[in-house]
């Protein structure tokens, strides 16, 4: 093909590639209806031997030479692989099952696309602080349309684990610590990858990890849970019921135990929740050896035994054990499981991959895929998240920045070009050529009048002195400090017991602000860090959660002003790692903080016998850096009139909330509104206040609007003491507000 063809081929592609995005309705699924789907897998189940039925419940990493798993792949002993990426190569992969196989049955590609594939977003607590699931759904559909391109049709995401402790690296992955901000995400994010129906470019989404691993002891990865069934009930499996309900494919058990049950064995979460209550018919696939390392928890004595665990409790398919493939027949011969269970997983897994059109077109055009990757729409779509998802956390006026006013520039700190970095955790495919650093994004918009001076090459080294640093900030008009975490800092297994910034940053920032040049601060991290220390010494400061491709023009573009930073935080910001875990709806106690008496109010000769009696700490009280859902812009936001249609409601009634919403500054801006609710007395105690509707709303400045929200009353619904799930009647109050802490309650009653 010559390069005119070549360039009107990829013209054409391109135009494909607007059409998929734009369109919300998309074509019927070509593989026909339900029933036609259970007929097509009854037909393939009753073609197959034991041998080849085990064979499609393996899943193998399968970097490397294609070769090393022909035999494997010929006898039908692989059904999915993952960590191969290569289009070329997962071409060779299908043809080898569907050309040399005994029934020719495609390989189900899965990939840790966890927050795009080539183009990266922001990591997914950064995409929960845009408070946008249509923009996070638009982020997810381009991460599909790049990888389906390639051969990889499974995703392992979304991530849904509630995470209120940021010692836990994986925080980074998910979306906080609210469980209605987590379902709205989770749905959404399922939403984009798979599509609205299926073709070549839906992905299998696969919600994870089920459940309960984001409530670690202590923070620290892979340790033991210990969430009730109530608290299961009402705030970790929420997002993953949203998440079938929105239609996830599969889902993935967790590693940990919770109260003495591993994830991967636990019948009344997988079997007696998941698939009776749920009725969920998808593919449930472990983590990584998850079903092994239940020997290590001491739940099985060898690969055998938790091989009989894990199919007694619904889990479908193996990753990387090995146990099924190599134990499951004898098992049957043995009678100790049944094929019926087998022939269960089964079905699940052909399912999935007759829905994803496999069998019809198992192969890709790699050619074709290579114009996709980071298209402009993609880079666009990119940046706007990376704008939304940056929460401005302190201002006194320095921001938006002056071009005029700022001459010379002093770009400084070891986040400031860390084009690998910014990309965050889990963006195995994001390529850090690709990705716009905030020094790059400052140079190409400000030539020649940039200095750049690190003054620490990473966020761990130490260092004495910063005279370099310092000199050049002495002839800056401005100061940009870029400070945080690397991306190795957060993610899996990567738990902190400090967090406070690393290394010399404190420090680094100190000696700026001790040369009276105004300094503003970006901090880049995988969670919230602990910057109470490090807030005096800057007029500013904006928290991008490790931001992506395209985070350097997303944060010049926020810094002088052409964006209103709009994002909230998505978890609760520690004064110290000491207070953890401390998230906003928390329950009230019977001895509710109310800010009394810390360390420094107590008088040294007072005798005093007892301070405070209320539920906090004497240095550190209970109330956090910055709370839940909290945000800046560069206007403000006056919220008035609050009403409800009602005094009271019936259970299955809706609560009408109306108030009036003002920008009250001199810019145009956009304010993520949030509804709270509490329910005064239960049958249990309940939260001081519960999340229950957010959006954005975007007003000129000077602009007045009365809006109106819905909430049904159904929403109310909790588990109580009888186990059941019901809204009860009494008193509640209502909150509407730009943050969790703010805001005057208005109340009714449920009768
Ligand atoms: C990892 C993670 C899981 C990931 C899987 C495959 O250990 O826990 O989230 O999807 O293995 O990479």
């Amino acid at each position: 093909m010559n390069d005119i063809m070549k360039y009107i081929r990829n013209l054409c592609l391109l135009a494909l590639l607007c059409a998929v995005l734009s369109c919300q309705e998309r074509k019927p699924s070509s593989v026909g209806s339900a029933p036609e789907i259970e007929r097509r897998v009854e037909r393939i189940l009753s073609q197959m031997t034991l041998a080849e039925k085990i064979g499609q419940m393996n899943q193998v990493s399968a970097g490397g030479d294609v070769s090393n798993y022909a035999d494997a792949l010929r006898k039908g002993q692989i059904g999915s692989i993952l960590n191969e990426v290569d289009p070329v190569k997962i071409n060779e992969f299908q043809r080898i099952c569907v050309e040399e196989s005994r029934l020719g049955i495609p390989l189900l590609v899965g990939r840790d696309v966890i927050h795009g594939f080539h183009t990266v977003f922001p990591i997914p607590l950064g995409l929960a602080a845009t408070f946008d699931p249509a923009l996070v759904e638009k982020g997810a559909r381009i991460a599909a349309v790049e990888a389906s391109a390639q051969g990889v049709r499974w995703t392992f995401s979304p991530m849904l684990d509630i995470a209120r402790d940021p010692r836990w690296g994986r925080i980074a992955e998910g979306s906080g610590e609210d469980t209605w901000l987590d379902a709205r995400m989770g749905e959404a994010m399922v939403r984009g990858y798979q599509g609205a129906d299926w073709d070549a470019t839906s992905m299998a989404a696969c919600i994870k990890h089920f459940v309960g691993y984001g409530a670690a002891e202590g923070g620290r990865d892979y340790n033991s849970t210990f969430l009730t069934e109530r608290q299961l009930r009402n705030v970790y499996l929420p997002p993953f019921e949203a998440a079938v309900k929105a239609g996830a494919l599969t889902l993935m058990t967790s590693f940990n135990d919770n109260d003495g049950v591993p994830s991967t064995g636990n019948v009344f979460t997988v079997k007696d929740i998941l698939r009776e209550e749920w009725g969920f018919d998808g593919l449930v696939v472990t983590d990584w050896n998850s079903m092994g390392e239940m020997i290590s928890h001491g739940f099985g004595a060898d690969r055998k035994e938790v091989a009989r665990l894990a199919l007694e409790a619904g889990v479908d398919m193996d990753m990387m054990t090995y146990g099924y493939i190599s134990h499951l027949e004898e098992l049957v011969r043995s009678g100790a499981v049944r094929e019926t269970a087998i022939n269960q997983a089964v079905r699940n897994i052909l399912r999935v991959k007759i829905m994803l059109g496999l069998f019809e077109n198992p192969y890709v055009d790699a050619e074709a895929a290579a114009p996709l990757q980071y298209a402009p729409a993609h880079l666009e779509a990119a940046q706007r998240t990376a704008e939304e998802s940056v929460v401005l956390l302190k201002n006194d006026g320095i921001l938006p920045l002056s071009a005029d006013k700022t001459r010379t520039i002093l770009v400084t700190g070891p986040m400031a070009d860390a084009p690998h970095d910014q990309l965050g955790t889990w963006a195995f495919d994001g390529q850090k050529e690709h990705s716009v650093t905030p020094l790059q994004a400052l140079r190409e918009r400000f030539p020649g009048r940039v200095v750049y001076v690190p003054g620490l090459q990473y966020t761990r080294e130490h260092k004495e002195r910063f005279d370099e640093v310092t000199a050049a900030a002495r002839r800056a008009d401005v100061i940009l400090a870029f400070v945080g975490e690397e991306a190795i800092l957060s993610g899996e297994a990567h738990s902190l017991a400090d967090l406070n910034l690393k290394g010399s940053q404190s420090e680094l920032l100190a000696c700026l602000a001790g040369t009276g040049k105004p300094v503003v601060v970006t901090v880049m991290a995988g969670r919230p860090l602990t910057i109470e220390r490090d807030l005096p010494n800057c007029r500013a400061l904006l928290y991008a959660f490790h931001p992506g491709t395209m985070g350097g023009p997303a944060l010049a573009s926020l810094l002088y002003g052409d964006v209103n930073p709009s994002g909230k935080t998505p978890v609760t910001f520690l004064r110290t790692v000491g207070q953890a875990p401390l998230y906003y709806s928390h329950n009230m106690t019977g001895r509710p903080y109310n800010g009394e008496t810390l360390l420094e109010d107590i008088e040294p000769e007072a005798g005093q016998t007892s301070l405070g009696n209320t539920s906090y700490y004497l240095d550190y009280g209970a109330y956090p850096l910055f709370p839940f859902g909290y945000g800046l812009s560069y206007t403000t936001f006056a919220y008035s009139d609050i009403a409800l249609d009602r005094d009271e409601y019936p259970v299955d009634g809706t609560v009408r909330v109306s108030f009036t919403l003002e920008n009250t500054g001199g810019r145009d801006g956009t304010e993520i509104v949030q509804v709270y609710v509490r329910d005064l007395v239960g049958s249990v105690t309940r939260p001081v206040k519960e999340l229950k509707h957010f959006e954005r709303v975007s007003l000129q400045a000077g602009e007045r609007r009365r809006v109106e929200v819905e909430i049904p009353v159904a929403d109310l619904a909790f588990y109580g003491l009888d186990g059941t799930k019901k809204v009860e009647p009494g008193d509640f109050q209502l909150w509407v507000a730009g943050d969790s802490a703010s805001g005057e309650a208005v109340g009714f009653k449920v009768k």
